[in-house]
């Protein structure tokens, strides 16, 4: 080991060691990198490098401009229960429903905790607006045309293979195709692998749009029993491929939505030989892989698969800008169908938006930009189970995410979320029914809230509110 790896270990295990001692407290802001640099004789690189072990083990966090602080620790509530779904796959019926609330989460003067999304201000836009204008000079042949059979911008395929040489298993260039989105990656796959009546296994509770997807494909959904904190049963997706045929399974491994689960490596080592051995795809959409709060990039199914058989999805919606419509998907043996499909479906995605994200990845921006939003949504997250802590009935459980920027809340029994989801829009305030996230109709006492923006007073008062709503709404049903 070399001389300077060891310092910087020095360094974050004396910090480590007064965080644990209580010396320094939650909130405390650490002293400044080059104080530290000074009073410890060390280079500022060092330093720095000592700071981001700590950052990465969780224990500070960074905040713009203002230094490194010790983490609050989280309030402590129960975990959602999330409880047994039934045992036979049903349509989905959602659509209708979920369209409604997404709208009224954009109208004007409605605080935006509905639709996972995060705030502008969050994202690298103007350095994206820049690099547009500079591409479309240096690149003007981008703008001439787009190939339904070329659909990869090869130096947009070089970016995510080198990203994807710290998941486990690098991505092969060959089994990529580029997409419009998460969304469309994962239609892609659906299309390439089920037919109309087929049955797909989904965490229970699962993401909404991916049941959208099904519904819209003419498939049944399986619900699938999921934890908070390790995420979906292996155990009963064995039963129940076992029991019934399932043409797929469709999966949000790390950071799920709406629980914030990242599956231990060992489930999604055993998930992925089994859907092998049972000849099951797997489609996994890792997109908020990147936006784990703690410790190393959790690694996807896919880095434990050898046979082909798991069609990895993700875009750059969470991350970079849902307004770049860029996503990609790595299909393994099912990537000459999927490619297929992308041909069919839309041709090429926007040359100019591939070249516009490669140039963004290739610089040490996008790494920087990466570890500040984790920071800034691990952040965002502890405010808001702080304000539901404070502010909503005895009773309530909550999720304790290990990752993206949603969070699950589960309010007392006898509370009907659709209900109060009418009350709240009517004061201004938006979130997503829990029961948008299960195809059979449960979790209609949960609700998911996104904390994709910074805290503000306007938030706090809008969680108030909710937090008033959901008690007197529990006690007159
Ligand atoms: C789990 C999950 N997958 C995919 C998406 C959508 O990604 P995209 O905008 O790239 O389609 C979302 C957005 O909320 C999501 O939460």
């Amino acid at each position: 080991m070399k001389d300077g790896t060891l310092r910087y270990s020095v360094l974050a295990d004396e910090l480590a060691g007064l965080i644990d001692a209580g010396v320094l407290r939650p909130g405390d802001r650490l002293p400044s990198v080059r104080r530290l640099a000074s009073e410890k004789r060390l280079s500022v690189s060092t330093v720095v490098r000592a700071l981001h072990q700590l950052e990465d083990a969780g224990a500070v966090e960074a905040r713009p401009q203002s230094g490194f602080f010790v983490k609050q620790r989280r309030p402590e509530r129960a975990e959602p229960r999330t409880g047994a779904p039934p045992d036979q796959a049903v349509a989905v019926e959602v659509s209708q429903r979920l369209m409604r609330v997404l709208r009224a989460n954009t109208q004007p003067g409605v605080l935006p905790l509905g639709a996972a999304l995060p705030a502008p201000e969050l994202l690298p836009i103007a350095a994206i607006r820049r690099l547009y204008s500079r591409v479309a000079r240096r690149h003007p042949k981008l703008l001439a045309g787009a190939s339904h059979t070329e659909m990869n911008e090869p130096a947009l395929l070089r970016q995510v293979v080198k990203r994807s040489l710290a998941w486990g298993s690098a991505l092969a260039g060959g089994e990529i195709t580029v997409t419009h989105s998460c969304t469309e990656a994962m239609h892609l796959c659906l299309r390439a692998v089920t037919r109309p009546g087929d049955t797909v296994a989904v965490e229970s509770p699962a993401y909404y749009l991916g049941l959208q997807l099904l519904e819209s494909c003419g498939l049944k959904a399986l619900e699938i029993p999921s934890a908070p904190g390790i995420g979906v049963s292996v155990e009963a997706l064995e039963l129940a491929t076992r029991q019934e045929k399932v043409a797929a399974c469709l999966l949000v491994p790390n950071a799920s939505n709406p629980l914030g689960s990242i599956m231990p490596d060992a489930n999604k080592a055993r998930l992925a030989a089994l859907m092998a051995e049972r000849g099951v795809p797997v489609i996994e959409d890792d997109v908020y892989g990147d936006l784990h709060f703690d410790g190393p990039r959790p690694w996807p199914i896919k880095a434990f698969d050898r046979a082909g058989n798991v069609m990895l999805c993700s875009s750059f919606s969470k991350s970079i800008s849902p307004a770049l419509r860029v996503g990609f998907v790595a299909a393994g043996r099912y990537s000459g169908n999927v490619a297929l499909q992308k041909t069919i479906i839309s041709g090429a995605t926007n040359p100019i938006s591939q070249m516009v994200l490669a140039e963004y990845l290739e610089s040490c921006a996008s790494d920087r930009h990466l570890r500040r939003l984790r920071g800034r949504y691990a952040n965002q997250v502890e405010q808001m189970m702080r304000a539901v802590a404070r502010y909503f009935p005895a009773g309530t459980r909550m999720s304790r995410p290990q990752g993206a920027f949603v969070l699950w809340v589960e309010l007392p029994d006898e509370t009907d979320t659709m209900k109060l989801y009418g009350l709240a829009l009517a004061e201004g305030v938006s979130f997503v029914p829990g029961e948008l996230f299960s195809p059979s109709g449960m979790y209609r006492n949960c609700l998911r809230l996104n904390c994709g923006n910074p805290w503000s007073a306007a938030i706090e008062a809008g969680i108030q509110r909710l937090g008033q709503l959901a008690a007197r709404a529990g006690s007159c049903l």
